[in-house]
């Protein structure tokens, strides 16, 4: 019931002279209509990007939680409305480590983002040291509670769980892990939402590659993939839309 998404996040690349690359991804995208695409790229990017990118989705990696003001260097949700994207992450751990963003300014920034129609793919993730700790649960579901927006539907919000210690690194949690920290998100999102919370995607993110999506999209409450690297290129990402598209046929 929950259709799979798998979104690229081009985090801080991509040029004009990778729009190809982007054309070719939403030729990809929309021959398997079983899976849903989005493409999350560079500010700068969004408006040529949303220009060739047809019926594939253009998102942020970020947004800005006040409407307008004196934000020097940060951009408005209405913004990027205009430029042409229609989604944005919020809470990546990369800016929580290098922008030292909190899951409450993930709130604000989804509830921003919401309140200008994007769509919102809120994350969140232990470090290694709260991995190795064994904090990995509590961490998500303080994160999850912290973060959550106010009228959280599936309409408009995909939950990203991504371990910190798994980003382009080369390495993932075991299939056992990842379904044990998708079961503990789901549950949690069932606490505080109820019923709508099984309408509400969860994807799996850190070194998804095209040899390790089928498995990983096959997990129980796995609903695609946040994809970092392994998106740049069409010739790596496309066999990872294909994968989903097989787990999607087989469940
Ligand atoms: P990698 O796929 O490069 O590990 O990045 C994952 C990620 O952070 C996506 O948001």
């Amino acid at each position: 019931m929950r259709r799979k998404l798998v979104a690229g996040n081009w985090k801080m690349h991509g040029l004009r002279a990778q729009l190809n690359e982007v054309e070719a991804i939403a030729t990809s995208a929309a021959a398997n209509p079983l899976v849903e695409v989005a493409l999350c790229v560079p500010f700068t990017l969004i408006a040529p990007a949303a220009a060739v990118a047809g019926t594939l989705p253009i998102g942020a990696q970020d947004v800005h939680e006040a409407e307008s003001g004196a934000h020097t260097g940060c951009v408005s949700a209405a913004m990027l409305r205009e430029a042409g994207a229609t989604l944005t992450i919020v809470g990546h751990s990369e800016r929580r480590a290098d922008q030292h963003e909190t899951s409450h300014d993930a709130w604000a920034k989804a509830a921003a983002a919401h309140r200008a129609g994007l769509k919102v793919i809120l994350c969140c993730g232990e470090t290694e040291a709260e991995h190795n700790a064994g904090r990995a649960e509590r961490i998500v579901q303080s994160q999850i509670e912290k973060s959550l927006p106010d009228g959280a539907s599936p309409d408009w919000l995909t939950l990203a769980y991504e371990p910190r210690w798994a980003i382009g690194t080369g390495r993932t949690p075991s299939l056992d892990q990842i379904e044990s920290m998708h079961a503990i998100a789901r549950a949690k999102l069932r606490m505080m939402i109820g019923e709508a919370a099984d309408g509400i995607r969860i994807l799996y993110g850190g070194s998804v590659t095209a040899a390790n999506a089928e498995p990983i999209l096959s997990v129980e409450n796995v609903d695609g993939a946040l994809v970092g690297g392994a998106s740049l290129t069409a010739a790596r990402f496309v066999p990872i839309i294909e994968a989903a598209a097989m787990a999607s046929a087989r469940n």
